[in-house]
């Protein structure tokens, strides 16, 4: 009883940040999102007779006493849903750093959810495998389904889950990332979704959501880039101030986020259309039109405190793979 799964990370353009349930991980609003094609874990899950306990390793390491303890939690849910009840091993990889804002909690538990869930024997619909993914982690039910993604935040379990909006062949936008740190992140995005209401402006954040969904939909349905970008990139701020009038405030951005972020407006404003976000991390998403990403490259590679660059397209959510 074995299987693997590649899921990507993804890029939220309207963000996830506050739960309205934080054991079921029901958000506080709708969020929309795109996969990334260039970031990903693949993760095997075998239910075995011969183990005596779950095994979690993750990129090669048999993990920490908390982590294995999410992982295996995740792995009991599907055990009850299958009726299974052989210990598991699972193996997981991830092609970038996890835990620096670069979604490797979304690639990771969208992954193990579909690997677990085949092992098991469960054939379950892409519904049913966002709604499973989305209480091991919220983003992760965004890379379930394929491409352009909105994750209606509904509010009951089976009413909060994720579906494409667009294919990835849809829109060629690409998400230039470019990584300034690499460390894991000290406070995870899990105990800070829980800090929100101790921020004065979450109301404000709310009170204009479904406006700033709608609109943004609106902006991809016509492909108006200008218009998506200009969303987008408010939207990432208004998160960081979220987060940054949190108490305890949170801060994700270093120096050199701020420094890519200043670039990017003086690109924009000297005729390269770009726009930024940010995630629960110090690295940089810049979201330009395919046929500027060459330019967008060229320009970052010349910024001191640029480790690596990747450059993703929109791909499709997870799938079952060969190993
Ligand atoms: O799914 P979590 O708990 O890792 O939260 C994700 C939070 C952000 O990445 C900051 C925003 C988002 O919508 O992806």
């Amino acid at each position: 009883m074995k299987a693997t799964a590649k899921a990507p990370a993804n890029i939220a353009f309207i963000k996830y940040w506050g739960k309205r349930n934080a054991k079921l991980r029901l958000p506080m609003n709708s969020s929309i999102s795109m996969n990334l094609s260039e970031i990903f874990t693949i993760t095997s899950v075998e239910f075995n007779q011969k183990l005596k306990e779950d095994l979690v390793k993750i990129d090669g390491k048999v993990v920490s006493d908390k982590e294995k303890e999410r992982v295996v939690k995740h792995i009991e849910r599907i055990r009850r849903l299958a009726k299974v009840k052989l210990k598991a091993k699972v193996e997981s990889r991830n092609n970038f750093p996890k835990g620096t804002g670069l979604a490797s909690s979304a690639s990771g538990f969208a992954a193990l959810t579909l690997a677990a869930s085949k092992a098991a024997g469960l054939n379950l619909t892409e519904e049913q495998l966002s709604i499973l993914a989305r209480i091991g982690s919220g983003s992760a039910c965004r890379s379930v389904p394929s491409g352009f993604v909105e994750w209606k935040a509904g509010n009951t379990n089976e009413s909060s889950y994720a579906r494409s909006l667009y294919s990835p062949d849809y829109w060629s936008i690409c998400d230039v990332i470019a990584i300034v740190g690499r460390k894991s992140k000290k406070v995870g995005s899990t105990e800070g979704h829980a800090l929100v209401e101790s921020s004065p402006f979450l109301k404000t954040r709310l009170s204009g959501m479904k406006k700033k969904v709608d609109e943004i939909k609106m902006a991809m349905k016509e492909k108006d880039f200008s218009k998506f970008g200009e969303i987008l990139e408010e939207e990432a701020i208004n998160m960081h101030l979220i987060m940054m009038t949190s108490k305890p405030a949170l801060y994700y951005w270093t120096p050199e986020t701020l420094k890519i972020m200043l670039k990017v407006i003086e690109w924009r404003n000297q005729g390269l259309e770009n726009y930024f976000t940010i995630d629960a991390g110090p690295n940089m998403h810049i979201i330009c039109r395919e046929q500027n990403v060459n330019k967008v490259k060229a320009k970052l590679v010349r910024l001191a405190g640029v480790k690596q660059i990747i450059i993703n397209h929109p791909a499709e959510g997870a799938r079952i793979v060969k190993f």
